[in-house]
């Protein structure tokens, strides 16, 4: 999601700055966003940070950002049974999830500019939980209640929620493997609006709430109907 955002962005000409664990993956990234033609390439820079360690989310702030949007999350071990459920990866989902949006709240959220913003991932988990995804769907339910809360501490910064439903980015090839295709079909047939979900879906709804300047402690959620049914 991340990356169709950085892109969408990069195609109306903002300057964007990605960021993630992984140099290799950042670097990949980054010749991915560029290739179209090249254009793009000063205005994309790429930053290496653990958005649960607070020191290397700090040594970002003093940039010039307009809007700070947080798509992180490591799910490795995040679903599973109760019994299988590590504490472990509890820890990992509540840090990527909610200790990362609170420490980019802390750090960068206080430096941007009236008319700022921003904006958490949340998921459709917190709605319609499955068994097996306890701590997602407590990650997702408690990001919500954070970005309330920070919608008036940060004030007039906005701050913002998508929650997003089944998408198809590539935490599915973890999550379900070989039956990818399988389960997305299944779900399309029952979500009113027939299909998943692209990464560009979740990014369009994001620069909406950028680019609003009086919405703000809200919750966009982009499931395709996932919550209705
Ligand atoms: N895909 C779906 O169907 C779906 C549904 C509902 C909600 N969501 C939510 O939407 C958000 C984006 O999901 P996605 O599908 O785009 O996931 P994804 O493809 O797995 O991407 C997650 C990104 O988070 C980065 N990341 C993980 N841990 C990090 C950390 N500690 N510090 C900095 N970056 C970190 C990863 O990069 P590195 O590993 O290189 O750091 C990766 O770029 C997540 O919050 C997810 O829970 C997804």
């Amino acid at each position: 999601m991340g990356l169709a955002l950085a892109a969408r962005l990069l195609r109306t000409g903002h300057r964007v700055t990605i960021a993630g664990r992984s140099a290799a993956r950042l670097a990949t990234a980054h010749q991915e966003l560029i290739a179209p033609d090249g254009a793009a390439a000063g205005r994309l820079a790429t930053v290496q940070v653990d958005v649960g360690v607070e020191e290397q989310v700090a040594a970002l702030a003093g940039a010039p950002y307009d809007h700070v949007v947080v798509t992180a999350v490591d799910a490795v071990g995040a679903y599973a049974p109760l019994p299988a459920f590590t504490v472990e990866a509890a820890r990992t989902v509540l840090t990527t999830k909610i200790l990362g949006p609170w420490l980019v709240a802390k750090h960068l959220g206080t430096a941007l500019p009236a008319g700022g913003s921003l904006v958490f991932t949340s998921g459709a988990a917190a709605y319609r939980p499955g068994p097996g995804a306890s701590m997602i769907a407590t990650a997702n339910g408690a990001l919500e209640s954070l970005a309330r809360s920070l919608a008036l501490e940060l004030a007039p910064v906005r701050v913002n929620v998508v929650s997003p439903g089944w998408v198809d980015t590539p935490i599915w090839d973890t999550l379900a493997g070989d039956a990818k295709d399988e389960r997305f079909a299944a779900m399309a047939a029952r979500l009113p609006t027939g299909r998943v979900g692209t990464p560009d879906d979740i990014a369009q709804a994001m620069v909406a709430l950028m680019d609003n300047g009086f919405i703000t402690g809200t919750v966009l959620h982009v499931d395709g109907g996932h919550r209705l049914v």
